[in-house]
């Protein structure tokens, strides 16, 4: 008998106990990736505040995403868009000093995406404002925002469910091809 077999029962009595500790470890690695991705938005090259031009200034969001009605993506605005007011407005104050940078070397800003599915799942916000679906619905409240970030984790599930509530084709091909 060497030292090696004598170990052997202890170790199946331990399996069990090293099974569950991988089962937790990996609900807490999926729930913290979820809870990860619900966490405040990305910096912004520049601070801009939803609660101060979509809220207090109650500025529309089409202004701004002009393109959510009738195309795939809603679009961000120019960097001209922006200096309509802040060639008045705030001018000296440093971040909006930067939007005039990017403006003289004729660059955009460089906003980081928040929000996007997988290239492999086709969405398209018309059919859902045609529908009369407030941005709320899937952004959550935006207006109160000071820094964009996701109000929902777009899986599959959270797409069906309103699918199925509103009676919306639940076809794999609507989504995926
Ligand atoms: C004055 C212009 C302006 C207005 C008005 C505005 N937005 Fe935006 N929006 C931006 C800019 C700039 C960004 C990119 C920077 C950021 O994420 O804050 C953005 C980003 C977003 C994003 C995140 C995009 C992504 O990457 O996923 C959402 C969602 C959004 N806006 C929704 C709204 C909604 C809803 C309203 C109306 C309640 C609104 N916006 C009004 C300028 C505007
Ligand atoms: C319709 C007018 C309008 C447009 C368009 C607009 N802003 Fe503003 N912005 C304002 C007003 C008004 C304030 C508040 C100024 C104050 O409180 O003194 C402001 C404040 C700001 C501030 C100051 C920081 C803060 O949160 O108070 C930043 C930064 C800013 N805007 C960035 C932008 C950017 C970037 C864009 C383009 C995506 C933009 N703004 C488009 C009107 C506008
Ligand atoms: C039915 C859910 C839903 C509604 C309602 C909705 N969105 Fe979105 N939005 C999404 C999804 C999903 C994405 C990511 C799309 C992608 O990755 O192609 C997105 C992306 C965006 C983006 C960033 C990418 C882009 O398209 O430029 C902006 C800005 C945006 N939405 C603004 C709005 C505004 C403004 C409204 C209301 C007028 C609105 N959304 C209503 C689900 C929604
Ligand atoms: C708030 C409810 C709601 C959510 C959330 C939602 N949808 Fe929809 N969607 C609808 C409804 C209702 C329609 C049908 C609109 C119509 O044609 O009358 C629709 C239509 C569509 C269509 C067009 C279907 C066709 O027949 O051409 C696509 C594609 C789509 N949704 C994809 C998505 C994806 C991808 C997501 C998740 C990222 C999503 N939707 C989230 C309610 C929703
Ligand atoms: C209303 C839109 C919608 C419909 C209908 C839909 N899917 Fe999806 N599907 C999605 C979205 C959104 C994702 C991306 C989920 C993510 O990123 O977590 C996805 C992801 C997937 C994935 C990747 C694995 C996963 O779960 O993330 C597979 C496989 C898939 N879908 C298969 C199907 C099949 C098969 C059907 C038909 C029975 C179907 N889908 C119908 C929206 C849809």
């Amino acid at each position: 008998m060497t030292h090696t077999s004598y170990l052997m029962p202890h170790t199946w009595v331990r399996r069990p106990t090293l099974v569950l500790f991988l089962v937790v470890l990996t609900i807490a690695v999926v729930a913290a990736a979820r809870l990860r991705s619900l966490q405040p938005g990305p910096e912004q090259p520049i601070p801009f505040s939803h609660r101060v031009h979509a809220g207090d200034k109650e500025i529309g969001c089409f202004f701004c995403h002009q393109f959510a009605m009738n195309s795939s993506n809603a679009g961000m605005p120019s960097v001209e868009k922006c200096l309509l007011c802040h060639n008045v407005i705030a001018m000296r104050f440093p971040p909006i000093a930067k939007i005039h940078t990017y403006y003289s070397r004729d660059e955009g800003i460089p906003w980081k995406r928040v929000n996007r599915v997988p290239d492999f799942v086709h969405f398209s916000h018309e059919p859902h404002l045609a529908r009369g679906f407030d941005c709320g619905r899937c952004h959550g409240n935006v207006r109160e925002m000071d820094r964009v970030s996701q109000a929902n984790v777009f899986t599959m599930d959270f797409c069906i469910k309103c699918h199925r509530q509103n009676k919306a084709s639940q076809s794999c091909f609507v989504c995926h091809y």
